[in-house]
């Protein structure tokens, strides 16, 4: 079995005995404010997908990534998560500890041998290392490398026929930091998902900005039409649309913000997270993960280091539901 998930609401449901519908899931990271989705017409529905439709050029210009970079639409950035290690024979890669555990899962199922990476430590094992996934910024704690040092990384993998993977679910928020601009350097693949920052997670939308003939493979191994035709049309008109991104991220600041206040007055002042989720260690997460689950609120809890990630409430009445609970449950686990 993989690695488990937030967003488990009808799981939670079942556990907690509480209606799917009563839920506040903050369990994600992604956005409660999805952009606004168009009816999709009926001959996209009914035609297959063609990969000259013109999304590769809105998605270039969207990531700012170079020309001659490879761009290949993928069903999600979990298709190329579980595609990428098919590419490479058995290696050593490093992947980021702590940090979304589906890229150590889907290595290791290749044959490759994975090597836990905390961020301090890169510098020194990297010589040891063929490829090295990063994701940033990091999920769960919201740690982001400088753009330079992880420029540096690629540039010592590079020299040897390696690779640097960089997850950029998260890097919508904060899209100077995106390393797609370096895209069509050898050995550098970057990869962007729909699902958070658009808040379309259920839409199966990513991207891989790598050098063509790693987009060609990848390409390869997933097969002809593996993006939907739907998709494909819905992911060119949410990339273009840069007035929905603008006003995205000012609100998704803001709300930030006002968790971060309301989790501050609870004793979960955040140590971290992006403008997505909030990254909240504390010795008795557990607990307290319990008993928001027991009040109808759902949230990410991490054995290791022990920590809750919290999304973001979609208004002020969810926030106020979310102080109030906190107010009760902290009180339990403090007391
Ligand atoms: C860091 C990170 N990368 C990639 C993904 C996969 O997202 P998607 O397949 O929806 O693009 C997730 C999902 O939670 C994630 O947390």
């Amino acid at each position: 079995m993989g690695p488990d998930h937030g967003g488990r609401l009808n799981r939670a449901a079942r556990d907690y005995d509480i209606p799917v519908g009563d839920w506040l899931d903050l369990s994600t990271g992604i956005n409660p404010r999805p952009w606004p989705v168009p009816a999709v017409p009926t001959e996209v529905w009914q035609r297959l997908p063609e990969a000259d439709d013109g999304l590769d050029a809105v998605a270039r210009r969207w990531a700012g990534a170079p020309p001659h970079a490879g761009c290949l639409p993928v069903a999600g950035s979990q298709a190329a998560i579980q595609g990428l290690p098919r590419l490479r024979p058995a290696c050593r890669v490093g992947v980021p500890q702590p940090g979304y555990a589906e890229h150590a899962w889907w290595w290791q199922q290749a044959g490759h041998t994975v090597v836990p990476v905390a961020h301090d430590a890169v510098d020194g094992q990297i010589a040891e290392l063929d490829a090295l996934v990063w994701i940033h910024p990091n999920n769960p704690t919201g740690l982001a490398v400088p753009v330079d040092r992880l420029l540096a990384w690629h540039a010592t993998l590079a020299a040897r026929g390696g690779w640097l993977v960089v997850d950029e679910a998260f890097v919508d928020p904060t899209p100077g930091i995106s390393l797609a601009p370096w895209a069509d350097r050898d050995g550098l693949l970057v990869l962007r998902s729909l699902g958070k920052f658009f808040g379309l997670a259920g839409l199966r939308g990513g991207l891989l900005l790598a050098p063509q003939s790693v987009c060609q493979a990848l390409d390869q191994v997933l097969g002809p039409w593996a993006v939907s035709h739907p998709t494909r049309w819905l992911m060119a008109r949410s990339l273009a649309d840069t007035v929905w991104q603008t006003q995205a991220r000012q609100w998704l600041a803001d709300a930030a913000s006002a968790l971060d206040t309301t989790l501050g007055r609870h004793g979960l002042p955040p140590a971290g997270g992006t403008p997505l989720f909030r990254y909240c260690p504390h010795p008795q997460a557990a607990t307290i993960h319990h008993e928001l689950a027991q009040q109808g609120i759902l949230v990410r809890l991490f054995e290791q280091p022990s920590a809750l990630r919290f999304g973001l409430p979609p208004d002020s009445a969810t926030l106020e539901r979310l102080d109030q609970t906190l107010a009760r449950t902290c009180h339990a686990t403090t007391s």
